[in-house]
């Protein structure tokens, strides 16, 4: 029987670094291996229970019709109130926020609405490997920009952004607290980065997922610089990790009206918006007690500490402690092998589950990313895994 051709748009989508390790875990575990995983980026702990009880109440209350497929009205409010408070930047319910399937569908969306044919996108490198596909599926190109470490930490240097742009970029995205690679990016950075995106006519994006997982540098919104960035910026957000809810499906973007008038329209021909009871408790999130989202943030911190402590002293493996977020990156130059190689001898020989830098663009390579987005028995002894390998190994 002949086979059904799929569209050429999506041969250009590519599985996730995450889903294609997936495979190859599950492979070894059918033949019987117990594998310890440090791979995901997602948080072991349950949703704090306000937000479980506001989400029962809704579906008890009938909340379980077609939403505003721009965001219920009150969710859009709370965001506006949410992101005055913890980002003094003020945004228009009414016009200027979108809430979205996650995060995921708000890079969707930012990049339908803003690409044409052509257009190029920044994307500094290594980089959450799920901003290529989209900038392709909208007919954009991507043009990487290699971070490196510098002092203990990834950084992007701005004349090497400003080299890069051609006259058909038209976006930079940036993701701080800096998903591989740990970074926050501090206000001079942002304003160097800022000044380019300026002069250059470009809109950025800033996907700020991380923003409550910070270990002293505070999270600093891009857009709240200035007004200049603020009208070009596409603020990206999520409960997803803030609040650990990624399987609610929930996020929310803040852009000028035109912007979000045009993601609106994908949202609009596609998803629809996350369920409406979802959104009531999405409210419950953003105007309920803050100490949940505390308690999580020093868990990660004490993982860290944990991380950078067990990885210490070992020849070949260097830990470049995170400012943000749930990753940190290992430095494992001195391997004389490709960071890929590396991670499937950990997972073969060793049987613990990390992610290889390459999978982030080539900037990544000699590196690997280490999650701690679980902790507890999982993650002691995938560092004593991970320790093993590397002493065994030298
Ligand atoms: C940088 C970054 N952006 C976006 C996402 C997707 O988030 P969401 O669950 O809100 O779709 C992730 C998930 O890992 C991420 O790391």
């Amino acid at each position: 029987m002949a086979a059904i051709d799929t569209s050429q748009r999506v041969q250009l989508l590519r599985p996730t670094a995450v889903n294609s390790i997936l495979a190859e875990v599950k492979q070894l575990q059918s033949q019987g291996r117990k594998l310890i995983s440090l791979m995901r980026g997602e948080p072991d702990f349950r949703t704090p229970p306000h937000i479980v009880e506001a989400a029962e109440r809704a579906l008890r209350n009938g909340r379980t019709g077609y939403p505003d497929n721009r965001g219920e009205p009150a969710l859009r409010e709370a965001v506006a109130e949410k992101l005055l408070r913890d980002n003094g930047l003020g945004y228009d319910p009414g016009r200027e926020i979108l809430i979205t399937t996650g995060a995921t569908f708000g890079i969707h969306a930012a990049f339908t609405a803003l690409l044409n044919p052509g257009d190029e996108v920044i994307l500094p490198e290594p980089v959450y490997d799920a901003y290529h596909s989209p900038v392709l599926l909208a007919g954009g190109a991507v043009r990487a920009v290699a971070a490196r470490i510098h002092k203990g930490r990834f950084t992007l240097d701005a004349a090497a952004i400003d080299a890069a742009c051609t006259e058909r970029t038209r976006v930079l995205l940036l993701n701080t607290p800096w998903n591989p690679t740990g970074t926050v990016f501090t206000a001079s950075e942002l304003a160097a980065i800022g000044e380019i995106v300026t002069r250059r006519n470009l809109v950025l994006v800033a996907d700020e997922i991380y923003e409550a997982i910070t270990y002293g540098a505070p999270h600093i919104s891009p857009a709240a610089l200035s007004p200049e960035l603020r009208a070009r910026t596409v603020v990206l957000n999520s409960f997803s990790k803030t609040y650990a809810m990624t399987g609610w499906r929930i996020g929310y973007c803040a852009a000028p009206a035109e912007v979000i008038q045009a993601m609106f329209l994908v949202l609009q021909q596609s998803s629809r918006g996350p369920a409406t009871f979802v959104q009531d408790a999405g409210v419950a999130a953003l105007r309920g007690p803050r100490d949940c989202v505390a308690a999580m943030r020093e868990e990660y911190a004490r993982r860290r500490r944990l991380v950078c402590e067990r990885l210490t002293g070992l020849a070949g493996c260097r830990v470049l402690a995170p400012e943000g977020g749930f990753f940190a990156m290992a430095d494992v130059t001195p391997q004389g092998q490709t960071s890929n190689e590396v991670r499937r001898r950990l997972l073969h020989e060793h049987g613990v589950v990390v992610i290889h830098g390459s999978a982030y663009g080539a900037a990544g390579e000699n590196t690997l990313r280490i999650s701690f987005a679980g902790g507890g028995e999982t993650l002691a002894q995938g560092l004593e895994r991970l320790r093993g390998a590397f002493e065994a190994i030298r």
